[in-house]
């Protein structure tokens, strides 16, 4: 893994996944560490972040990187005109290690092509968002205390969802049945289901949340992304498909845990926020010591 690049999920295997999980389990207990002093993380994020851009700073600085990028692409050259090949040959040469959120699906691993360091995919338009996965992965062990024989549900958008894209692919390593619950203009796209099926898997389709509250392990929600439509009256017919509130909690298993990448509009309302099913924070917070492992991981430095 060391100086490989991280654009898709599948580019891991199942034993690397286990062995950043078990990693990002150490720097948990022990997150303040002066791994990376020797390094420069850059941090590209051509489109808005607030959790992966903040947790990879957070990650690299408390493992003592120096830390360099934008979080605007209207501050760098790239408003000049500059290409994305130029931007990243030139970065390369500032930095160990590229992190790039990009809205263009392939970006990343034009960039990984074209760039002397290694280069993780933040997220890729509506492709892939890695790095995520491997967090909600990490979750998904932590809450449950195994990855395999679990229940998944995945709500929402699940056509442009990048986080459920990753999130399913990697679970096809393990004993998952997937319920999968959305408009049926937004349904998990067909390659998506083609792997579930090529690792003799099962998934059930639903439109309606109710059908899966008693069955799943965990429920992943996801928001219906607005910026994923290029028709506005398209997004308001489906923006309110889903709705979880604490009061619907009533007869899942004791062990359901409700995960979303977050940001959350409206799919969660803020009284689930207290419940003991609510685990969105703390998956969030798991995002600072999965990136610790993989900058770690990646550099060398473990
Ligand atoms: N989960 C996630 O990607 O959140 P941000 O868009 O805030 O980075």
């Amino acid at each position: 893994m060391k100086n490989r690049s991280l654009v898709s999920i599948n580019d891991y295997t199942k034993a690397e996944y286990l062995k950043i999980l078990d990693l990002a389990e150490e720097f948990e207990k022990n997150p303040k560490q002066n791994l990376l002093e020797k390094f420069v993380v850059a941090t590209l994020f051509f489109e808005p972040s607030t959790r992966t851009r903040l947790s990879f700073e957070s990650a690299a600085s408390q493992l003592g990187a120096k830390v360099i990028g934008f979080s605007d692409a209207t501050s760098s050259s790239v408003s000049k005109g500059e290409t994305l090949k130029d931007t990243i040959l030139t970065v390369a040469n500032y930095s160990d290690i590229i992190v790039m959120r990009h809205p263009k699906e392939g970006s990343a691993r034009f960039a990984s092509e074209v760039s002397k360091v290694p280069v993780i995919n933040a997220g890729d338009g509506g492709n892939q968002h890695p790095t995520q996965c491997l967090l909600d992965l990490y979750s998904i062990r932590k809450t449950q205390g195994k990855l395999d024989d679990l229940h998944i549900a995945f709500v929402g958008d699940l056509k442009y969802g990048r986080t459920v894209h990753s999130l399913v692919m990697a679970l096809c390593n393990f004993n998952t049945t997937f319920h999968l619950v959305s408009p049926v203009e937004l349904k998990l796209p067909s390659y998506v289901k083609m792997h579930i099926k090529k690792n003799n898997l099962n998934y059930f389709q639903y439109t309606e949340l109710p059908d899966i509250m008693e069955t799943a392990d965990i429920i992943y929600m996801t928001r219906i992304q607005r910026e994923r439509f290029s028709d506005p009256i398209e997004y308001e017919k489906v923006k309110n498909s889903y709705i979880l509130t604490a009061g619907m909690l009533t007869n899942c298993k004791p062990n359901m845990r409700i995960l979303h990448p977050l940001p959350r509009v409206n799919e969660i309302t803020e009284d689930v926020d207290s419940t003991e099913q609510a685990y969105y924070f703390t998956q969030a917070l798991n995002g600072v010591y999965v990136r610790q492992a993989l900058l770690a991981t990646i550099l060398g430095a473990k």
